[in-house]
C-alpha cells in the first residue's frame, strides 16, 4: 500500500541554529502537512518562568515552575497573513518574545526539568495525532516519535550556525552580537548534549545531513531523493 502524506511523521533533530526550523517548514509546505517547532514550546515555558519571576539571577525556582505548569497553554498557529507559524501562550502571540537572547540563555536550563519535558512531550504527541507532521527539536526521533517515518539529524559547523543566527536577528532589526551568539550556541550545544534526560543525540536510524555548505535548494533536493528512495511515490 502506498504511504499517504497525511500519515507521515518526519522528525528533524540537531544542534541550535542549524537551520532545522527553516528546513522543516519548507518540507511541511512541500508536502502540505503540519509543522511543529518543539523548541518554541520550551522557549514558551522559559518566557512564562521569566514573566512570573521564577528565574532570578539565572536560578530557576523549579518546584514552583512545575507547580504552575498546568497554567501554561501553548499553541502553534499558522498565520496566513504573514504566511508564518506563530507561537501563542495563554491567548497571546509570543512569537517574537521567545526569540530574544535572554530567553535563549535560560531555555537549556528549563528544558532539563523532567516534568517540563514530560508535559511538552505529551503535547507534541497530541499535536501530531491523526495528521501528517514535520517536527523539529532535539529528541523528536529518539523520544517523542521513535517510530517516525523519516528521521533527519541536521548538523552544521558552530561558526556557520552563529553567523546565520546573527544575520537572522539583524534582518529582524533586533540587537545582536556575534560573539555573544557564538558563546550561547556553544553553551547550548554542551547543555543539550550532556543533560541527563533526553540528551540531543542522533537516533540510530536517523540520516545525518551536514548543511554547512549547502543552499536551501540543495537541501530540498537531498530530501526529495531520500523520500523517493524510501517511499517511491506518495499518495
Ligand atoms: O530549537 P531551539 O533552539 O528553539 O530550542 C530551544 C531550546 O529548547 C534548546 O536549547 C533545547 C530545548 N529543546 C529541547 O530540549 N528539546 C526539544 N525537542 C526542542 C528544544
Amino acid at each position: 500500500m502506498k504511504k499517504s502524506k497525511q500519515d507521515l511523521v518526519i522528525a528533524i533533530d540537531g544542534h541550535s541554529s542549524g537551520g532545522k526550523s527553516t528546513y522543516a517548514k519548507t518540507i511541511a509546505k512541500e508536502l502540505g502537512i503540519t509543522y511543529v517547532d518543539s523548541g518554541a514550546m520550551y522557549r514558551a515555558v522559559t518566557l512564562f518562568a521569566m514573566e512570573n519571576n521564577l528565574i532570578r539571577e539565572s536560578i530557576i525556582d523549579e518546584k514552583e515552575l512545575v507547580r504552575q505548569l498546568d497554567r501554561i497553554s501553548i499553541e502553534i498557529v499558522f498565520n496566513p497573513e504573514g504566511a508564518r507559524y506563530e507561537t501563542w501562550m495563554n491567548g497571546k502571540n509570543i512569537e517574537d518574545d521567545i526569540r530574544t537572547v535572554a530567553v535563549s540563555s535560560h531555555v537549556s536550563h528549563v528544558s532539563k526539568i523532567r516534568e517540563v519535558r514530560e508535559t511538552l512531550v505529551d503535547l507534541q504527541r497530541e499535536m501530531a495525532r491523526d495528521k501528517g507532521v514535520v517536527m523539529d527539536g532535539r529528541d523528536i526521533g529518539t523520544v517523542v516519535f521513535p517510530d517516525a517515518d523519516i528521521k533527519i539529524y541536521l548538523t552544521a559547523k558552530p561558526e556557520i550556525r552563529a553567523q546565520r543566527r546573527y544575520d537572522e536577528l539583524k534582518e529582524k532589526g533586533m540587537e545582536a552580537s556575534y560573539n555573544e551568539i557564538h558563546e550561547n550556541i556553544m553553551d547550548r550545544d554542551h547543555q543539550d548534549s550532556t543533560r541527563d534526560i533526553s540528551p540531543l543525540k542522533k537516533a540510530e536510524d536517523a540520516v545525518e545531513l551536514d548543511n554547512s555548505s549547502m543552499t536551501p535548494e540543495e537541501q530540498m533536493v537531498w530530501f526529495k531523493d531520500l523520500m523517493e528512495k524510501k517511499f517511491g511515490e506518495l499518495k
